[in-house]
């Protein structure tokens, strides 16, 4: 889809404009007299003043019109006098404009006319959110990109929106455009890398292994400026002494990968902070010999959205040249079964020494990330970041619609719940108690992969991990079982598949860190 921008709000030439509309209460007015005309206090009276005269005359020619009330999501279509299509779009109430609310409505209007009409013109102005209009025309690029998205490389018959171009028109002065493009390039640059997470998490277990994700990474990396690779496979994880991920790995017909990529910006500095990215790459969890039953191991392809989210981060960051040395890790294998796989109550020894006893094969997660952390742990970043969908106990403490968020920093869990609010992304932070640390430990070794009973599920989880982290390094564990995938209360994210969120929470981070 093509997206331009222009400064000409008399847009003559597309077939489709869409324009906004709000509505306010409409202040009562009190009178003694029984036949006068009274206004009552739930009166909504719209209010448009980025409209064209073409548009108000059209509207007010319009006998349906007078029912038009504005309210968020309700839709007004016309036919101008010039003969082309006006689009209205309610958004209620003016002052409680968001660019979220932006985002949802750019998505919903967006499914409502790409099957009709080739191009259209948005007119900008009556979508901005008051002094952050660069804001809000991102999240409106950002919207199209996620909502234009289809994952339809396997069907025989893809299903073409006929929509392909929109241009964004504005009255603003000339002088904006610089700030206007700058956000619809980074928007551009977000809605790409969260294609390439959506398309990773969707790809199909037996396409996308452990070997292929790699080579795919590999591939997709030489796009990328002040980029390093450095794939270690099964003997470097041995020398590595990861006896966790091995373990993982070890009932795998595919060699466990994990991808060590390194952003270095162009103009770094003793001074530049340096951010270490951790993902949960399981191309598919079998559960091991503690298999899932058929009807959870469906949709387990998603296991390595953690993966999937933090390669988007750091590539939107390699292409927008954040200010920030990155260094991120992808822990990358399936959990699979067959005569060599990992037996429950085998013990192994982690990374830092650690013994491991492993009582549920299908907690596997955090043996693969115990091991990663603690190698990122080796170059000292300023702060680790890991991601996961770790554990399905954080959609019963959360609901599938929000990001768990685990910390022994309270410094970096809240700069990273308010990059969540930056990204109007839903998260939310959950203890870690000594008592859950506590639970991890094991008889007949150091620790166990699972908690004595299921309550507290996604913090034991988060608890294991921690085990592994240096103490005096700055962690976050991000929880994405629930938001990872199928997020159909969203209009800009399919209801089925990968979400491609918590991308652009990582991003905000990496900006302002
Ligand atoms: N990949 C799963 C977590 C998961 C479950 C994600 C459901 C999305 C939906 C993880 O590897 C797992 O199996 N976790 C177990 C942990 C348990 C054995 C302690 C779980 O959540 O049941
Ligand atoms: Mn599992
Ligand atoms: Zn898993």
């Amino acid at each position: 889809m093509k997206i331009n921008l222009s400064f000409e709000a008399k847009q003559s030439g597309t077939e489709l404009h869409i324009f906004s509309c709000f509505n306010k209460v409409q202040e009562s007015k009190t009178t003694k007299k029984l036949d006068a005309k009274t206004t009552k206090k739930t009166d909504k009276v719209l209010s448009h003043s980025h409209w064209s005269a073409e548009l108000a005359e059209s509207f007010e020619h319009s006998v349906a019109s007078k029912h038009y009330k504005a309210e968020c999501g309700e839709m007004f279509s016309i036919t101008m006098l010039s003969g082309a299509t006006a689009l209205i779009v309610g958004l209620g109430d003016k002052t409680k404009l968001t660019k979220e609310i932006v985002r949802r409505q750019i998505a919903t209007t967006y499914k409502a006319v790409s099957g009709k009409y080739e191009d259209a013109t948005i007119h900008i102005d009556g979508f901005l959110v008051k002094g952050h209009a660069e804001e809000t025309i991102s999240a409106m690029v950002e919207s199209l990109h996620m909502v234009s998205y289809a994952f339809d490389r396997h069907l025989a018959v893809k299903k073409k929106a006929k929509l392909q171009s929109i241009t964004l028109a504005t009255n603003e002065k000339k002088t904006q455009a610089k700030k206007f493009e700058a956000a619809i390039n980074e928007a551009h640059a977000m809605g790409e890398c969260i294609k390439v997470a959506r398309d990773f998490v969707n790809e199909a277990p037996n396409i996308l292994n452990s070997e292929t994700y790699a080579k795919e990474i590999e591939k997709d990396v030489k796009n990328l400026k002040h980029v390093k690779i450095k794939v270690l496979g099964k003997a470097e994880l041995k020398k590595e002494k990861m006896g966790m991920f091995l373990s993982v790995n070890a009932g795998s017909a595919f060699e466990p990968r994990l991808v060590h990529l390194t952003y270095t910006p162009p103009k770094a500095t003793a001074k530049t902070k340096h951010i270490a990215l951790v993902g949960k790459g399981l191309t598919f969890d079998t559960g091991g010999y503690s298999l899932k039953p058929g009807a959870s191991m469906m949709n387990m392809k998603f296991d390595m959205a953690g993966s999937a989210t933090v390669y988007a981060a750091f590539r939107a960051a390699a292409l927008l040249q954040l200010p920030v040395k990155i260094s991120c890790y992808l822990g990358i294998t399936d959990n699979a079964v067959n005569h060599l796989a990992t037996m429950p109550d085998s013990i192994v020894t982690a990374r830092n020494g650690k013994t491991v006893e492993i009582l549920n094969t299908d907690a596997e997660g955090r043996l693969v990330l115990g091991d990663v952390v603690n190698y990122a742990c080796d170059n000292k970043p300023d702060a680790l970041i890991d991601c996961a969908t770790l554990t399905g106990a954080v959609l019963v403490a959360l609901g599938s619609e929000v990001c768990g968020l685990f910390s022994n920093n309270q410094k970096l869990a809240d700069s990273l719940l308010k990059s969540a609010k930056n990204a109007d992304e839903y998260m939310w932070q959950l203890p870690i108690i000594d008592e859950h640390k506590n639970d991890m430990k094991a008889l007949v070794a150091d620790l166990k992969n699972i908690g004595s009973n299921g309550f507290g599920g996604s913090a034991k989880g988060a608890a294991f991990i921690e085990y592994f982290v240096e103490p005096e390094i700055a962690w976050a564990h991000l929880d994405i079982a629930g938001i990872g995938d199928s997020q159909g209360h969203l209009s800009y994210c399919p209801a089925k598949g990968g979400s491609g969120l918590i991308i652009r929470t990582l991003v905000d981070y990496l900006k302002n860190v």
